[in-house]
């Protein structure tokens, strides 16, 4: 099932182009990995799903981007969409304020007050974060004062309060250590069977290990997309091959 489909994208900031006619399909329920070097637009792809470029000043973007059919720039409310489509930063930027007030910023703002509510809804989000058994005694605990690989494991729970339906995930393990890493990687595996996930990545291991579809993006464009293994196997495109082979980028 196709969850979001894009087509012929263009993304302006100011003069400067910075995609290129991107078309691409993203299924339902699978991993979908971005790799390509830096400033190829992987950060500006991922934001226009959820109209995070829209806070940029002299961004443009023309084409399409649906969701579930839906265009996501026609008259679909803002705040709808971001709870659909959740994101999780390169940093972890868990709020200035306890563990259980993170994970229930979202809801409250979504008008859930019943305390009962709550309680389960910070519970849920943790496990299904598999950051519970370390916060379930701290929960009134200030977020900032967990290791990067814990606070990056409250994000993605802050991000599943809501019930997104997609997870957008900029280099989600850049800043962590090996082993936080490999959480959120068995983490991620396992969040596919509930919801459809996007993730940059500079880490081709990573992509191999826990992605779907890899697309390969270059200078604004995508150059390629298709399922993991022929990506890392068998490329079409020469500039594919060139990349993952460590040719350049
Ligand atoms: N807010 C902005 N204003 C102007 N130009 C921008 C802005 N954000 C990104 N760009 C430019 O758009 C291009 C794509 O940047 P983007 O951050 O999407 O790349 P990326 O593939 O995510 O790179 P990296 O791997 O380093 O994170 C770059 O040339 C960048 O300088
Ligand atoms: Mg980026």
């Amino acid at each position: 099932m196709e969850k979001i489909k894009v087509e012929n994208l263009d993304l302006f900031y100011d003069q400067t182009q910075a995609l290129k006619n991107v078309h691409m399909s993203i299924q339902e329920k699978e991993v979908t990995a971005f790799i390509g070097p830096s400033g190829c637009g992987k950060s500006t792809f991922l934001k226009t799903l959820n109209r995070m470029n829209d806070l940029v000043e002299g961004c443009r973007i023309t084409g399409s981007v649906t969701l579930d059919g839906v265009d996501v720039y026609g008259n679909m409310d803002l705040n709808v969409l971001r709870k659909r489509v959740g994101m999780v930063f390169q940093k972890p930027n868990p709020f200035p304020m306890s563990i259980y007030d993170n994970i229930a910023f979202g809801p409250r703002t979504h008008g859930i007050r019943s305390k009962v509510a709550l309680d389960e809804i910070v519970e849920q989000s943790l496990r299904a974060a598999a950051i519970w058994e370390e916060t379930k005694d701290r929960l009134k605990k200030s977020a900032l004062g967990l290791s990067g690989g814990q606070q990056q494991r409250i994000c993605i729970a802050r991000a599943l309060a809501v019930e997104p339906e997609v997870l957008l995930m900029d280099e989600p393990t850049s800043a962590l250590d090996p082993i936080s890493t490999l959480k959120i990687e068995d983490l991620v595996s396992e969040l596919k069977n509930k919801y459809t996930i996007v993730i940059v990545t500079h880490n081709m291991q990573q992509a191999v290990r826990i992605s779907d579809k890899t697309a390969f993006f270059l200078l604004g464009e995508l150059v390629e997309l298709d399922t993991t293994d022929r990506i890392f196997s068998m490329p079409k495109d020469k500039r594919t091959e060139d990349y993952i082979t460590g040719r350049f980028g």
